[in-house]
């Protein structure tokens, strides 16, 4: 069904309970933030003021932001630095109805540069216990590894988590695609089942459709992060569709890193048209100009999505998550409830 209005789409996205899968915590870092832990901190940066620090958020690819993407997170130093970044974010997409959450973490973004892993973890766990405690958000804590670095530095990261693995859902694959396949990481991402965590990894965001290949057969993903490069190739559109395979799409990112040059091309609702379990994310809000509900917004705009593909979009955000069978049919029973209420409501 489509909406009577632009307004009333708006209002039916703002208000549908939803989950976000594909959020790196420390890409909510907000320029106003940056500059509040440098002070904090004592730490340089060089950017004179916020607005300068978003003019400076032009990017062409993937590795442009990556670059900026690392210097920021240079300002995080404490435990209450991690708590604050993370408990914004969840304030933040409060307001967007969001109801749950599975972020990313990355650790050796942060021991690479001398903080502690426990640092990092501590003050994100404690947020993600406030989140559920005040906001009656849930949410789970995905830690990546970085894909330029080593297998065996994705080994001693795993290393350090094993103090907190009953606090860690599951590891994923993030930073530069290109020349770094899942493949790499074949062993890490095996000991980390045997360990009884949840794997995914991001793939066919700028790598190729046999980067996505690897991911599913090589490091036996639970989900998929972006996954764009699937449609290039028809039997992976099969193997996804038939396994109900999640994919965390994020188009403001795609939009921002040149994976797409107009929303207007953005592949989602081809991907919901194919049967596949595409959901809607923000990867990282405060660098691609928008949170959860900016894309669900943006995008229903450029594709003229309507009511179906948002119904389906927040209920796939449950079903792809890592949430137990009760909680994600609960959580579908809400969407159901909620509907039902905007059309009694509009009459
Ligand atoms: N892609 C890969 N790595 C990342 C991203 C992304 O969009 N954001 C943070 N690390
Ligand atoms: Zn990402």
């Amino acid at each position: 069904m489509s909406f009577a209005s632009p307004q009333q789409r708006q209002a039916f996205i703002a208000g549908i309970p939803k989950a976000e899968l594909h959020l790196h915590i420390e890409g909510s870092l907000e320029p106003e933030m940056m500059f509040a832990l440098a002070q904090r901190n004592a730490v340089d940066i060089p950017f004179a003021s916020a607005d300068e620090v978003r003019k400076a958020y032009a990017f062409s690819n993937l590795q442009d932001f990556l670059d900026i993407y690392y210097q920021g997170m240079n300002v995080l130093r404490t435990e209450q630095d991690f708590y604050d970044l993370t408990m914004a974010y969840f304030k933040r997409i409060h307001a967007d109805n969001a109801i749950h959450a599975e972020i990313f973490f990355d650790p050796q973004g942060h021991t690479g540069r001398g903080i502690a892993f426990s640092t990092a973890i501590d003050g994100i766990l404690r947020a993600m216990d406030d989140a559920g405690s005040q906001l009656g958000i849930t949410s789970q804590l995905i830690m990546c590894f970085l894909r330029h670095l080593s297998e065996e530095e994705a080994f001693a990261t795993l290393e350090d988590a094993m103090p907190y693995l009953d606090r860690i859902a599951g590891v994923g694959l993030d930073s530069s695609e290109l020349g770094h396949p899942p493949s790499k990481f074949s062993k890490v991402f095996a000991k980390a089942k045997t360990l009884g965590l949840k794997t995914v990894a991001h793939a066919g965001e700028e790598g190729p459709p046999e980067y996505i290949w690897e991911a599913l057969d090589l490091l036996k993903i639970d989900r998929m992060d972006h996954g764009n490069r699937s449609l290039e190739d028809d039997g992976l559109i099969e193997r996804l569709r038939d396994n109900q395979m999640a994919l965390t799409v994020c188009p403001l990112s795609n939009l921002s890193l040149c994976v797409i040059d107009r929303l207007e091309d953005h592949p989602l609702k081809k991907m919901l048209d194919l049967g596949l379990c595409a959901t809607m994310n923000s990867d990282d809000p405060s660098y691609f100009g928008g949170y959860l509900n900016d894309n669900y917004e943006a995008t229903a705009t450029a594709l003229n999505l309507d009511k179906d593909h948002i119904v389906k979009l927040a209920k796939n955000s449950f079903r792809g998550s890592f949430l137990g069978e009760d909680a994600i049919e609960q959580s579908l029973q809400r969407i159901d409830d909620y509907v039902s209420e905007f059309d009694r409501k509009i009459g």
